[in-house]
């Protein structure tokens, strides 16, 4: 009886710290540190190094500039998918403005397979790309607009770091043509859609 008692005993203590164990890598493992800390990183010569997680942001717009349709090679080939940052996202809904250290990123893909299931079209193929655009005050004090866009190139594998580009290069454009502060929302309904719940 005392034995069973005993053992029982020892079984409910042996769960206990399983689970308290368990439960202390999962803690680890949900944040890891480094990840907290900054959206993106930069070298310590001004270099941004090739962000991660972006994919777990808010998906902003698509846009498809296919190569057939642009003499066999796209600017920017193929689809385009935006992703600003969450706090940013936020902020946004609130004030229909973008705040200061907003990310946005455009991930290029390949246009893959042209038919499917659902009819003729561009469906998307492999990763081939991604550009970021910063908004940054104090950095990027001396950008049009404070914004600063970096290319990681066109073809895997992609850059691990890169420079700013020169504002003829990207800022210009965004500046002319992009309808809310160097953002081209108007190809981007989730963001049109927060921007009208802000009012
Ligand atoms: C000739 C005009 C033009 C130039 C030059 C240009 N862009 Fe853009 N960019 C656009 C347009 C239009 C969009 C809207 C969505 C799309 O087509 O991808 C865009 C969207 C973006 C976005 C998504 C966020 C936003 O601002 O809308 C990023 C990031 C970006 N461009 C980076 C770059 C980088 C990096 C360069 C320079 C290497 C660059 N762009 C040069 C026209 C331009």
């Amino acid at each position: 009886m005392l034995g069973s008692f005993r053992s029982n005993v020892a079984v409910g203590i042996a769960a206990l710290v399983g689970i308290a164990g368990l439960s202390y890598v999962l803690a680890v493992k949900a944040e890891p540190p480094e990840r907290q800390t900054a959206l993106v990183e930069f070298t310590a010569d001004g270099k941004l190094k090739q962000p991660v997680d972006y994919r777990k942001w808010v998906y902003v717009g698509e846009v498809i500039t296919p190569n057939d349709m642009n003499g066999g090679e796209a600017t920017f080939p193929e689809f385009h998918s935006v992703y600003m940052d969450p706090e940013g996202f936020a902020q946004y809904e609130k004030t229909g403005k973008f705040r200061d250290g907003t990310v946005l990123i455009k991930e290029l893909s390949s246009v893959g397979a042209k038919e499917a299931a659902s009819g003729m079209g561009y469906f998307q193929g492999e990763f081939t790309g991604l550009e970021a655009a910063i908004k940054d005050s104090k950095r990027f004090k001396d950008e049009p607009g404070s914004w600063a866009y970096f290319s990681f190139g066109h073809k895997y594998p992609l850059k691990a770091e890169t420079s700013k580009n020169v504002a003829s290069a990207c800022n210009q454009c965004h500046q002319d043509s992009a309808k809310t502060d160097w953002v081209f929302s108007q190809y981007y309904p989730v963001l049109r859609a927060a921007a009208a719940r802000s009012k």
